[in-house]
């Protein structure tokens, strides 16, 4: 498939951008959205096509901006609509499209609807929100716990009823059942989209439809995982069957499909997903029965499995294997949720991730500062800030580690900032050598290698719209795969331990190295017997034998052991 034939979305590379951590441009140690655009410059060289910047809304920051207090205006802190303006425009010059955040299970206890709606029962916002009577003895309607910890429920003593709030109690959950709610939304989206932005990443997208009952929440007798990671707390204790996932959610989904289709189809306009389901099938349900939902749920698996060859390989198939044609996925290794990739897997490893994030089927989503190798901060108790790491300390679950500002250069607070200003977390020590621009002078940094992985997959066909299959009976450590386009056929072979492997294929033909994590080897080599180095991870063009159909290629790659 020429590669133009696929739309942006699908042919392009995604860079999440959280914006207090970019870069700042005006002295207070916050990034904003000047800053973003004195850095487009650097993100054309990367070879990313689209950024998406996390939420810059007024916002009272209990929950960083992820509590919106307006969802029509930039809070002063990142800058003013005219600059978004010139940011969206200027990305455009760049080629680059604008994916912004949507909040949309819940807004900030500070929006001036949850103001309305808690001034009394009667208030015309009061059902915007979702209001519950105490049961008898004055506990919580049900057992619904928060993701953030504790009770879901919140007493409000002047009205005398609870309120929901699946995450911190300052982030109220909305009542999308009141079709008052979904016009209101629905013209947040339109507002957005008349600024000209090429998508939305919708948050939380699987919690905004729940029970209309109220049930409670089953006990989890058999420790079923609920979530990708232990939240702590309560929320291990039930399955989440009646506080998040409810299939009326998908009519809403549908709709927003219908809004987004409805700006043309020249120049999509997409929705990206985040939806914390474990079953499969679930999740997909989620890009709708005829596609005509989310474009893509993001694969947000890749972030917390154990980083061993089969795993992550047992994951992709099972990704792949609720894929119905046409859907598209989006595999993700890092954001602002979540630990970085470095700190999980070691600098070593994070180069395999780098170029499997790169040559998996699907479009990639690169958190900021991966690409550079960052890894978690060190916060010191005093500078905590994150909100589930101020609920639940200890539990290794705060955010703040991932969301340290961007390493730019060697200069004090690594150019994020200026020098006289203490930016909002606090830099690693080794900043001074893992920054930019020593990276960008260092032929073989991480940096220049994902900037070579990024290049290459922009012209190769087989790796941004190829198809993909796994190659059966490797080693252990070792994870293949190839992509296909057309004549082209490009095998993976990633190596997941520090020690050397030997892929050997009977008189399975002769490919060319054409990169390599460790970008020191570019030769032909003989499927026969084929030595990854330790850590190492190679992209191969097969030159030999010919390309075969796909239903020959599916027989021959999972017949017997390379
Ligand atoms: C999503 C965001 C996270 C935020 C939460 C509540 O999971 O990614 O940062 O805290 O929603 O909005």
């Amino acid at each position: 498939m020429a590669l133009n034939a696929l739309p942006w979305w699908q042919s392009g590379v995604i860079y999440q951008i959280y914006p207090r951590s970019f870069q700042d441009s005006n002295g207070d140690g916050i990034g904003d959205l000047r800053g973003i655009l004195s850095r487009l410059a650097y993100l054309r060289w990367l070879g990313v096509d689209a950024i998406w910047i996390s939420p810059f809304y007024p916002s009272p920051m209990a929950d960083f901006g992820y509590d919106v207090r307006d969802y029509t205006d930039v809070d002063p802190i990142f800058g003013d609509l005219a600059t978004f303006d010139e940011l969206v425009q200027q990305a455009h010059q760049h080629g680059m499209h604008v994916i912004i955040d949507f909040v949309i299970n819940h807004t900030s206890d500070r929006h001036p609807w949850f103001l309305d709606a808690r001034a009394s029962r009667q208030a015309p916002r009061r059902q915007w929100y979702i209001w519950a009577d105490a049961r008898p003895d004055g506990s919580a309607p049900n057992n619904w716990v928060s993701l953030f910890g504790g009770s879901a429920w919140e007493w409000d003593g002047e009205t005398g009823q609870y309120y929901l709030h699946s995450f911190d109690p300052k982030q109220p959950d909305l009542n999308w059942r009141n079709p008052e709610v979904q016009t209101a939304m629905f013209d947040v989206l339109r507002f957005w989209l008349d600024h000209g932005v090429d998508g939305f990443r919708i948050d939380a997208a699987h919690m905004i439809m729940k029970d209309p009952q109220l049930r409670d929440n089953p006990p989890n007798l058999a420790g079923v995982e609920v979530m990708p990671k232990p939240m702590g707390g309560d929320y291990e204790t039930q399955l989440h069957l009646y506080d998040k996932d409810h299939p009326d959610g998908h009519a809403i989904y549908a709709a927003i499909r219908r809004l987004l289709d409805s700006y043309g189809t020249e120049q999509p306009r997409i929705a990206l997903g985040e939806i914390h389901i474990l079953d499969w099938q679930a999740w997909a349900s989620y890009y709708g029965a005829d596609l005509d939902e989310i474009h893509m749920p993001f694969n947000l698996s890749l972030l917390s499995l154990p980083w061993q060859a089969h795993t992550i390989r047992q994951a992709i198939a099972a990704l792949e294997a609720v894929l119905v044609p046409g859907a598209w996925p989006n595999n993700v290794l890092g954001n602002h949720d979540e630990p970085r990739i470095v700190s999980r897997v070691g600098p070593a490893q994070a180069r395999i991730a780098m170029m499997l994030l790169l040559t998996l089927r699907g479009t990639p989503t690169l958190y900021y500062g991966d690409e550079i190798g960052m890894h978690d901060g060190l916060i010191p108790p005093e500078r905590v800030v994150d909100p589930i790491e101020k609920n639940k300390p200890g539990l290794g679950l705060g955010r703040d580690p991932e969301r340290t500002p961007m390493q730019w250069d060697a200069s004090p607070h690594a150019g994020f900032c200026s020098p006289a200003t203490e930016p909002w977390l606090p830099l690693p020590d080794d900043y001074p050598s893992s920054n930019v621009e020593v990276e960008r002078a260092d032929p073989r940094s991480l940096l220049n290698l994902t900037q070579r992985l990024l290049a290459l997959r922009s012209s190769t066909p087989a790796l941004t719209s190829g198809s993909y299959q796994p190659v059966e009976g490797l080693p252990a450590d070792c994870f293949a795969y190839l992509r296909q386009s057309g004549e082209q056929r490009y095998l993976i072979a990633l190596n997941f331990a520090d020690r050397e492997q030997v892929l050997s294929r009977e008189e399975k033909g002769q490919g060319r190295i054409v990169l390599s994590t460790g970008l020191d080897r570019e030769e032909t080599v003989h499927l026969a017997s084929f030595h990854l180095h330790p850590n190492e991870g190679c992209i191969i063009e097969m030159i030999e034998p010919a390309p075969l159909d796909s239903a020959e290629l599916n027989n021959d790659l999972s017949a017997g052991p390379m």
